[in-house]
């Protein structure tokens, strides 16, 4: 894709159990990038955690937070941004992630998502006792969003490190198509 951004920044996108903090924290020194969660911004903003902003406001106050949390980052430079995986659902968002920089999917499996899921805590939307049928149909429902992300690295068979270095090989080559 060719549609050129504003910032140099990487947005990891994915659904929960994906491993974006955790590729967050291996692009940080590899790539000479600085570290944000949006999760961590939303729950700085909110002085709340995010199951006590689902448990007291509901869903949706939580995805306004999320679009709000978002927009406080336009104008930084250089930072892996690891966003919470329902943050492909709204369209102003899409909107913003363009503006930060190169929107990057870490693709997982459904079975891969479900054992990194086993024991979750402190997801409201895939807590240990969520019924995992409902987890999996809201997997499906988000996949089509997920693919709109300007790169795709299929995580399944690697590790944290080597998704990363993926990120940055390709991350690299688009910089260089847009600066040519
Ligand atoms: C959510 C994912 C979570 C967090 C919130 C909602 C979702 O982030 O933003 O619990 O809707 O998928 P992670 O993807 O980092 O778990």
């Amino acid at each position: 894709m060719s549609r050129r951004s504003e910032g140099d920044n990487i947005v990891l996108i994915g659904f929960m159990g994906a491993g974006k903090s955790t590729v967050a924290r291996e692009l940080e020194p590899l790539g000479g990038f600085s570290l944000i969660d949006l999760d961590t911004v939303i729950v700085q903003h909110g002085g709340r955690s995010i199951p006590e902003i689902f448990a007291s406001e509901g869903e949706e106050r939580f995805r306004d937070f999320e679009t709000s949390a978002l927009r406080s980052l336009i104008g930084v430079q250089r930072m892996v941004i690891a966003t919470g995986g329902g943050v492909i659902g709204r369209e102003e968002n899409w909107q913003i992630m363009h503006r930060l920089g190169t929107v990057v999917y870490l693709r997982a499996s459904w079975p891969t998502l479900r054992r990194r899921l086993a024991g979750s805590q402190g997801r409201p939307l895939a807590d240990s006792g969520q019924d995992l049928r409902l987890v999996e149909a809201l997997w499906r429902h988000r996949l089509p969003f997920y693919e709109r992300a300007d790169i795709s690295i299929d995580t399944d068979a690697l590790n944290a490190t080597d998704v990363a270095k993926a990120i940055l090989y390709q991350f690299d080559q688009r910089q260089r198509n847009q600066h040519a």
